[in-house]
């Protein structure tokens, strides 16, 4: 099994504080800059100024214990550091196990929530009151990414996210998000907000959105694939999994990586060994054969 190794974590997580973000583009190109911890093609990319791993962490099953505070820690000096949660996520506890656990976290750590799960959650003063519950939970006066969880017919796209430029202009919302959105909604959206990132669901068997990817990545828009490894795959994942001497997990990661250099996955785990193992993923490439064989 591919894993990455402790000694490669830390000097990963060491490396990305040490190094100069890139300004102008949003995609770390292939670079070799500094010798002590390994740099695929693309391992990260960037929003506004913060340069992320492209393998980030779901918290949609985090409980407030003091394990899971831990493990979040030491998620973080594996190498993670887009952090994906939301208002309604475990009640509350994700954000504020979140909270616990990284407000004295450095600054390279995206934390990224969401608000307006349901129509009722989506108006104007729902929304107000979710952020600042947020904000609260997380210990933070600024959220560094905040997604609109989903677009309701009920209530017009445009009155959310006028709430969330609302909170951009003031500083306690950094970008903003949109989930569950067609190219036109992103394009509605974009035109009352900078859209910095669309989470859709999408993985090697859900690929109802491939057309969003490709906008995302021609817009230079992280996309966030949610269930990245649900559904399993086609049978030829266990074979390149073995050619590689990776886990099926890790090849679909790997696809995923490969299939948009925007793309930026959040498998949620609850166990060190498995984000460990999926943080391998960004040392495996896969051939133009392999890939085409997933896709
Ligand atoms: N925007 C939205 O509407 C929306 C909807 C759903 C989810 N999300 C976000 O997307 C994140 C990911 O979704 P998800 O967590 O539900 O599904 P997922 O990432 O596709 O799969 C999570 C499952 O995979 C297991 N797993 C993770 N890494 C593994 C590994 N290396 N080997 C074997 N098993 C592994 C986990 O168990 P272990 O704990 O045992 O590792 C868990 O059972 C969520 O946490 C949440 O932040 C967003």
């Amino acid at each position: 099994m591919l894993a990455i190794s402790e000694a490669w974590a830390v000097s990963w997580a060491v490396g990305l504080q040490a190094r100069a973000r890139p300004r102008s583009r949003r995609v770390a190109s292939r670079r070799s800059e500094v010798g002590f911890y390994v740099v695929a093609t693309t391992t990260r990319l960037t929003i506004g100024e913060t340069t992320l791993t492209r393998i980030g962490l779901g918290t949609n099953r985090l409980t407030n214990t003091p394990e899971n505070v831990q493990f979040v820690r030491e998620a973080v000096a594996a190498g993670v550091n887009m952090i994906d949660t939301a208002h309604i996520y475990t009640g509350g506890e994700s954000e504020a196990t979140l909270g616990e656990a990284l407000s004295t976290a450095p600054s390279d750590c995206m934390v990224a929530t969401k608000g307006g799960f349901s129509a009722a959650e989506a108006n104007t003063d729902a929304l107000r009151a979710q952020i600042a519950e947020s904000l609260h939970r997380l210990r933070s006066e600024r959220i560094g990414l905040y997604y609109l969880h989903r677009i309701h017919p009920e209530v017009p796209l445009e009155q959310s996210l006028a709430v969330l430029a609302e909170h951009r202009d003031a500083g306690t919302i950094g970008h903003v998000g949109i989930s569950e959105a067609s190219i036109e909604q992103v394009e509605r959206a974009r035109a009352m907000v900078p859209i910095e990132a669309v989470q859709n669901h999408y993985n090697l068997t859900e690929r109802r959105h491939e057309e969003v990817v490709d906008y995302c990545a021609a817009a230079g828009i992280t996309f966030v694939p949610y269930f990245p490894l649900r559904g399993g795959g086609p049978p030829e994942l266990d074979e390149i999994a073995a050619r590689h001497e990776a886990t099926p997990t890790q090849i679909a990661l790997a696809w995923l990586l490969r299939r948009s250099p925007t793309m930026l996955p959040i498998p949620g785990t609850l166990s060190l060994a498995h984000l460990r193992e999926n943080l391998g993923a960004l040392e495996i490439t896969l051939t133009d054969a392999e890939f085409e064989a997933l896709m």
